[in-house]
């Protein structure tokens, strides 16, 4: 048996110990053989036989089991060495990084209010009641709140639920005459298709004294302004209800997927609505302490128009940070 000592020893891979392997230990092999010669073995030898071959049998499993450790770690570091990676080679595969599609489409709208100087603020995103609701005519209970919403803290503090209090909190800050947007971030307890908990908007204020604001105004500049975003479009504003804006209209383009003729996207209307706005109630100049004052506003949701913008069917699909999505935008 020293024979299969060196066998076991002499094996100089893992495919070659697993030869050794079934010749030993195996159904057929020569343990099993030696074990068979049992029967053969006069009565008062047969104690001893066993346990000189049981004693083998475990001295060949150790052997066979140290033998096996050491190959595989052996198998083991060939391997690394031959994956090991040069980090110091060139890479001809890196790929450039490109800003999301909501921060590019963000980015445009302000290029676009910047040059008609808008100054661009930003509010609080942890905001309180009074200038998230109360100063924009949304009083306690009014039934406008149901549709925003949102985490509320103690304190009367709550997550924005739009970038409507930047304007309070720009029109406490400056005195007129104010032209400002407001990008950020937004929450409301919202979740399908087409909202999610957190998303972005950009809010539009111009005050100025009274008689300098018509409604004319707001609407050659929106016009402008979303001509500039979906260049051909039809605009058409549809009158509305805001709280803090009286009149109120919603604005709609042409339907960019189908360009008017009605498909499934714009619900076969051939129009999509894109923003929110109207003239400033005088509501909310009290709030502020203003005086002899007008004003329009608007306000948008960017993920929308980067959907519009990119063609892209699950507003979800933005913020799952799935890279094959954002690659198409480099
Ligand atoms: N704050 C509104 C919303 O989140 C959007 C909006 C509509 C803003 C009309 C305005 C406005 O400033 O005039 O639904």
């Amino acid at each position: 048996m020293k024979e299969w000592y060196n066998k076991i020893n002499k094996a100089i891979n893992i495919d070659a110990l697993e030869e050794v392997r079934i010749a030993l230990f195996g159904k057929r092999g020569l343990l099993a053989t030696e074990f068979a010669k049992m029967k053969d073995v006069p009565n008062e030898q047969k104690a001893q036989f066993a346990k000189d071959l049981n004693a083998h049998k475990q001295n060949l499993m150790n052997e066979f089991t140290a033998k096996k450790i050491a190959l595989e770690t052996e198998a083991l570091k060939e391997a690394m060495k031959a994956e090991a990676i040069d980090v110091s080679m060139f890479s001809t595969s890196s790929s450039a990084g490109a800003l999301h599609p909501v921060m590019e489409t963000m980015d445009r709208i302000v290029e676009y209010f910047s040059s008609m100087n808008f100054a661009v603020k930003t509010g609080k995103m942890v905001e309180d009641d009074f200038h998230n609701f109360e100063a924009l005519n949304l009083p306690k209970y009014h039934p406008a709140r149901d549709m925003q919403d949102t985490f509320y803290f103690k304190d009367e503090m709550l997550l924005r639920t739009h970038t409507s209090p930047v304007q309070i909190r720009t029109m406490l800050e400056m005195k007129p005459p104010i032209r400002m947007i407001a990008p950020g971030a937004v929450f409301r307890r919202d979740y399908d298709l087409t909202h999610t908990p957190m998303f972005h908007q950009i809010e539009g204020l111009l005050v100025d004294e009274v008689g300098k604001v018509s409604f004319a105004n707001l609407k050659f500049i929106l016009e402008d302004f979303l001509k500039y975003m979906f260049s051909d479009v039809a605009v058409r504003f549809r009158p509305s209800f805001f709280p803090f804006t009286e009149p109120s209209a919603e604005v709609d383009i042409s339907c960019v997927f189908c360009k008017g003729e009605g498909c499934r996207v714009c619900s076969h209307t051939g129009w999509l609505e894109v923003l929110g706005c109207g003239i400033v109630d005088p509501n909310v100049f009290e709030a502020v302490n203003y005086k002899d004052v007008s004003g329009y506003a608007f306000g948008l949701g960017v993920e929308r128009f980067a959907m519009l913008i990119h063609q892209i069917g699950d507003l979800r699909s933005l913020f799952e940070g799935d890279i094959k999505l954002l690659e198409q935008f480099q």
